[in-house]
């Protein structure tokens, strides 16, 4: 793997849809760039006002900078933000490793290159990481963070790269080359029924030689594709990438987070830490409860009824806080032993501003502190 110039840190932040990836993700960026460092923040579809603080509504793949001057105008950081869109990533690939103009318009324009890049399952998980790569090995920055896509298939995102290489070598692809081949589409028809049926579905009937260009040509890109994918799964491995989970205390965040941390151990990906979001603290004790002052106009039952709804809220918080900290005991329990684990307070409002986000900095990891254990 050909490195940056300087040894630039990878975070991925990664945990089930919903937890707050992506909060996490630029909350953490934005946290790092206010402390001089020049940090790329890539998002998976953020949330509309969250992309409109970064600056990134209708950017997309291309780097912007968000204005964190407005929250520290003596700020020596830069905090570069963008927004994964895997078609034109996978776009650019193509490009890149065509041997010819030609081939590439011949992939580009292809109906089932066009099919395949944007729904093929895993392709915007493989996108996510090859943007990641190339910012990264950019070596413009201290460190890239990403925010990972809320996929339900968890693994999609995780093999990808492992998927993609070996889709190169044996796997679907190369199966799939033999249609150029009259007996290899007997093949595709007899046995595929799944794949055939869903492109037919998608393109109609009559698209067959469109399919077998594809393959034929794309056969010329398969090294380039292959060698960028190896590269992309050494860089998931070095010593300067940690995973981070990210979840919430609700059960089933929960378990997802502990099948994410099975597949980060099986695939020996580096793990750094726990990041358990909305988190509710133990109220304080409350204190003697006063008697009802003269001057107000309450009855003494209004008045104890009062008091009571505040012990029932307390009372209700302080056991919501208990469960929290049960679950966040079994999550850490799941992990390796003395991994870190950092608590995001459940806030009053949305996270949608870069205020808000600075507002959880505190709550979150130095990138010092982020470690593989
Ligand atoms: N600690 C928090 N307190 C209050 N709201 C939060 C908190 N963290 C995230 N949110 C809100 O929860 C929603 C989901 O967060 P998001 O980061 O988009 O999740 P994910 O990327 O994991 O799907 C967003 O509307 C976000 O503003
Ligand atoms: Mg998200």
């Amino acid at each position: 793997m050909s490195a940056p110039h300087r040894a630039t840190r990878v975070v991925i932040c990664c945990g089930s849809g919903g937890v707050g990836k992506t909060t996490a993700s630029a909350a953490l960026a934005l946290k790092w760039s206010l402390q001089g460092m020049k940090v790329a923040v890539l998002t998976i579809d953020p949330a509309r006002r969250l992309a409109d603080s970064l600056s990134i509504g209708e950017i997309g793949n291309s780097a912007v900078s968000v204005p964190i001057e407005r929250l520290d105008p003596s700020c020596s950081g830069r905090l570069d933000a963008m927004m994964l869109d895997a078609k034109a990533t996978f776009d650019e690939l193509v490009r890149r490793f065509a041997p010819t103009d030609r081939a590439a318009s011949r992939i580009l324009g292809n109906r089932y290159y066009q099919f395949a890049s944007t729904r093929l399952g895993g392709s915007h998980e493989y996108m996510a990481m090859e943007r990641l790569y190339e910012l990264w090995h950019s070596g413009e920055y201290d460190v890239v963070v990403l925010d990972t896509p809320p996929t339900r298939h968890a693994l999609d995102f995780l093999r990808a790269p492992d998927r993609m290489a070996s889709l190169m070598d044996e796997g679907v692809l190369r199966w799939l080359v033999m249609p150029a081949s009259r007996s290899g589409w007997r093949a595709l028809e007899l046995g595929s029924e799944a794949v055939s049926s869903v492109l037919k579905k998608v393109m109609g009937e009559g698209t067959v030689a469109e399919i077998a260009e594809f393959f034929e040509v794309f056969r010329d890109l398969w090294d380039g594709f292959r060698a960028r994918s190896l590269e992309v799964q050494a860089l998931l491995r070095q010593q300067d990438t940690v995973f981070l989970l990210i979840s919430s205390p609700a059960p089933s965040a929960r378990e997802d987070a502990i099948y994410f941390l099975e597949r980060l151990a099986e695939l020996q990906l580096p793990f750094g830490g726990f990041v358990v979001n909305r988190t509710v603290a133990e109220p304080l004790p409350l204190p003697e409860l006063p008697t009802r002052p003269g001057e107000l106009a309450l009855s003494d039952a209004q008045w104890q009824a009062c008091l009571d709804s505040i012990v029932s809220a307390t009372g209700q918080r302080r056991a919501l806080s208990l469960d929290h900290e049960r679950s966040i005991g079994a999550l850490r329990a799941a992990g390796p032993a003395g991994a870190p684990c950092w608590r995001v307070p459940e806030q009053e409002r949305d996270l949608h501003d870069l205020q808000g986000l600075a507002g959880i900095g505190s709550d979150l990891p130095e990138l010092s502190q982020l470690r593989p254990s």
